[in-house]
């Protein structure tokens, strides 16, 4: 054994665990001002900070930061903490995994039975016949995007170039290729030339589908709910035209549910508010799908669909990993057990009920919409923006983010319960009112 702890190349346990120990306490016990300078001088600046206090504890809907304050989250990390934070199943599921030492990641050519048993889990909560297994959100939308080309190029056969169509105020990611889709002068600035084959048409307007779509589509490519464009939810008669429309151009439907997925609008996926017709042929899932514990996400199609991906035509090193499947089962399992939609509805209906009375005696509110617990609030913009708002409303002891400005979005964990909700809206209150 080297003085270093080694007995060979590897370390050995008892002196593993005291760095990891060390380790681990450095950043528990870090100040503030240390953490920020770290992150500041070390780490891409591709994010503004809300504050400068970091938050070192999380619990269900509630965060707690260096300083000592506790926080409602109010945008549960974009949805992925739809389960709230550090959910106990997860956490268990995790420690059982790890303490038999089972392994965390071995390359998709080796079976491993967690990813088995998530794919079943997974086609028998949504009712598709397979699921293709990603890492971050993006890679879903992505990951769709490909196979639809292969279905465009082999079954459709189109002539000239495949295109898929997209709606103004979507997103669906970050990577090049869906980067093109935002409205967002920095999102975009300096990425050119971007992917050919994408053309957009005006959410929630049959007549604009209509002129965009054409003999060379293969797609159209939505959030049936759209989040970070602003809570925009389109008419009611709206997605139930559009799959006409798809059908009767062979064109297929991509839902972009990585956000709206797993009960955060009332219902396992927003698709099933407009029935059974409109239930899309290429579903993309993520965030919550993890708990919020790693980045786990994927499409679903049927067989037809999906076996256009065969051996050596996508893949990722950790998409699916034994690590991930175990914790997507779990979280999977808790949204089941817990009735995440149901939660969402009924609690949804109650905070839409009570920003509405608060919209009533503000002066910066103009409209408050949402389905289920997907939630937001539109300001007037002759009064602070969403910005000012976040920040005043971070220091009354909650976050919500602003997305284009002028809305902010409520999105607390699902399972945060009337008591802290209640809590919650007395902050909102205070801060609309004033
Ligand atoms: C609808 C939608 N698609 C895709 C993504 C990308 O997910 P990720 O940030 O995990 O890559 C997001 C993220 O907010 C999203 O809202």
């Amino acid at each position: 054994m080297t003085d270093t702890g080694t007995t060979g190349t590897r370390l050995d346990p008892i002196r593993a665990q005291a760095i990891a120990e060390k380790l681990y306490l450095e950043g528990l016990n870090i100040s503030a001002e240390d953490a920020i300078e770290l992150l500041d001088k070390h780490v891409a600046h591709n994010y503004g900070l809300l504050t400068r206090d970091p938050i070192v504890r999380a619990e269900g809907p509630w965060l707690y930061t260096r300083t000592g304050r506790k926080i409602f989250d109010g945008v549960a990390a974009y949805s992925a903490a739809n389960l709230g934070h550090n959910h106990p199943l997860v956490r268990e599921m995790l420690m059982h995994f790890l303490a038999h030492e089972s392994p965390t990641v071995l390359g998709r050519f080796l079976p491993d039975p967690f990813l088995g048993l998530l794919g079943k889990k997974i086609t028998e909560m949504t009712g598709y016949d397979s699921f293709l297994p990603a890492n971050g959100g993006v890679e879903a939308p992505e990951a769709a995007i490909k196979l639809v080309r292969r279905w465009g190029h082999r079954v459709k056969k189109v002539k000239g170039t495949p295109e898929i169509i997209y709606f103004d105020g979507c997103f669906h990611g970050r990577t090049l290729t869906v980067t093109q889709v935002l409205e967002d002068e920095v999102a975009l600035d300096g990425y050119g030339p971007f992917v050919e084959g994408f053309v957009k048409a005006e959410f929630g307007d049959i007549e604009s589908l209509k002129r965009t779509i054409n003999e060379n589509t293969i797609a159209i490519m939505i959030e049936p709910v759209q989040g970070e464009g602003g809570i925009n939810i389109p008419p009611d008669d709206y997605l139930p035209a559009l799959h006409k429309l798809a059908k009767e151009n062979n064109v297929l439907v991509i839902y972009d549910e990585v956000q709206t997925g797993w009960g955060r609008t009332g219902k396992l996926f927003a698709w099933e508010h407009y029935g059974r017709e409109c239930r899309p042929d290429i579903l993309c899932v993520g965030k919550s799908l993890s708990a919020g514990y790693a980045p786990v996400a994927g499409i679903l199609a049927d067989n037809e669909l999906m076996q256009l991906f065969d051996p050596g035509s996508h893949g990722s090193t950790f998409g699916g990993c034994p690590i991930s499947s175990a914790i997507a089962l779990a979280a999977l399992t808790a949204i089941e057990i817990e009735d995440l939609p149901s939660q969402a509805s009924e609690k949804g209906k109650y905070v839409m009920e009570k920003l509405v009375a608060i919209a009533a005696k503000s002066k910066y509110v103009a409209e408050i919409r949402g389905k289920g617990m997907m939630i937001g609030i539109e300001l007037k913009q002759d009064g602070p923006n969403g910005h000012d708002l976040a920040e005043k409303l971070y220091d009354e002891g909650m976050i919500m983010k602003d997305t284009h400005g002028w809305v902010l979005r409520f999105t607390p964990p699902i399972v945060a319960t009337i008591e802290d909700l209640d809590c919650a809206l007395g902050m909102i209150e205070k801060v609309f009112t004033e």
